[in-house]
């Protein structure tokens, strides 16, 4: 990709950087080589080389999106129609539906295919301003077929301009021996992952439908010994107590934790474990008590927000939308929204040094929005607002039909 050697950001009418910092403009960020170098008003943006003037719109950091199981095939259309008559999650997947039937549909289908619906299920997040995003694993479940997934996923990183972050998710019990899968994982899978890089971190499903506390507990010793960042699908379905042994192994985060209790989260507080929350889950599964961030935020841990992209529990792309189910249902401020999709998910992938904010030093990656204010992107929920997206300082997205007219 072309980078240019320096290009500076004019007219940018306002400037959400990180979390509590946010600058009225006009203002300019000036990049070079990919890297942001400077940021300051316009009045003193002196001689530049390269302009790209962005009409007093809002730009905010490029989104980090943090758990998502992209890579998969077939669908599930029919599950989300009958949880809304009353048949729940649980029902669906003992009836071979849910998971196992996504595993069914993965396995038949080429490594091509595979990763060419990624390919397009990448765009459209970077249609939403996504820069940076996590994969999983977890529909392949044998070796084989989790290294096979894993691969698709290293060689989405490589053709698609979004950083991707690869995850091995050992995300249910399957085949007729369950001690024997959980051996083959921590004895096969995740020293494997761990020593060619095709994953960087380890997630775990713990809850009735997926492995026990035990099972998950001992997963997660293994993934830490090999050197893998640690996640886990936690307090998702009910409560399992699994969230506070994984902080208390390191966890880069606990994810879902719909069922959390407070010693969970003080735990949490202990270790620096991210609390990510999926609202979409709760479109799909057609439930309505969502986690509130009042009591994360009272012990002081960092929440951040996902998608979930799934086929089952949460079907969309749309992050910004998450922070307008935050904002509308778990008490989250603007700010906190935004936080939650850039800085502190940044900080759940262990790259809070990389991306998430707009700094001196840091990569270029950025969204111009189609408005004067970042709050639009949330207060105007599920719609379109992004212009374009910039990653490492050079455009791998424009809206069609942006740039007309004044910005709202
Ligand atoms: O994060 N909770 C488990 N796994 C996914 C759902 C995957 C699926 O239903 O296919 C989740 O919600
Ligand atoms: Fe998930």
């Amino acid at each position: 990709m072309r980078q240019a050697s320096e290009v500076t950001f004019v007219n940018i009418g306002q400037l959400w950087m990180r979390p509590g910092q946010v600058i009225d403009g006009p203002v300019f960020i000036k990049t070079v080589q990919g890297r942001v170098r400077s940021i300051g008003p316009m009045t003193r943006v002196g001689q530049v080389q390269d302009a790209v003037d962005v009409g007093g719109r809002a730009v905010i950091p490029g989104l980090v999106e943090a758990h998502t199981h992209l890579v998969f095939a077939g669908e599930r259309a029919n599950e989300f129609e009958m949880r809304a008559q009353g048949v729940s999650y649980e029902q669906i997947a003992r009836q071979g539906g849910g998971i196992r039937s996504t595993v069914a549909a993965t396995r038949k289908a080429g490594e091509q295919e595979l990763f060419e619906s990624g390919m397009n299920r990448l765009d459209r997040f970077m249609a939403m301003g996504v820069t940076t995003i996590e994969v999983k694993s977890g529909y392949g479940l044998d070796f084989e077929q989790e290294m096979r997934m894993l691969r698709v996923i290293r060689r989405l990183n490589e053709a698609h301009p979004l950083t991707v972050r690869p995850t091995l998710l050992a995300h249910v019990p399957y085949g007729a021996d369950r001690k024997e899968m959980v051996m083959d994982i921590a004895q096969r899978w995740i020293p494997e992952a761990a020593k060619t890089g095709l994953a960087v971190q380890f997630d775990v499903f713990c809850d009735a439908i997926a492995f026990d506390f035990d099972e998950a507990a001992r997963l997660l010793r293994a993934a830490r010994d090999a050197g893998l960042g640690l996640r886990v699908h936690a307090e998702q379905l009910g409560h399992t107590g699994i969230s506070k042994y994984a902080a208390s192994i390191g966890a880069q985060s606990a994810d879902h934790l719909d069922h959390v209790q407070e010693d969970d989260i003080v735990a949490m507080a202990g270790a620096g474990t991210v609390a990510v929350l999926l609202p979409g889950c709760s479109i799909s599964m057609g439930t309505r008590n969502l986690p509130h961030i009042r009591p994360f935020k009272a012990h002081g841990v960092a929440v951040a927000l996902s998608t979930d992209y799934n086929p089952g529990s949460s079907v969309t792309v749309n992050l910004p939308l998450m922070g307008s189910l935050a904002v509308a249902y778990m008490g989250f401020s603007y700010d906190e929204a935004m936080a939650a999709i850039t800085t502190h998910a940044a900080k759940v992938l262990g790259m809070a040094d990389t991306a998430g904010s707009i700094q001196p030093g840091r990569p270029a990656d950025f969204v111009v929005l189609d408005c004067a204010d970042f709050r639009q992107l949330f207060y105007e929920y599920a719609t379109p607002h992004v212009a374009s997206v910039y990653k490492n300082g050079v455009k791998v997205y424009e809206a069609c039909g942006s740039g007309h007219g004044r910005p709202q």
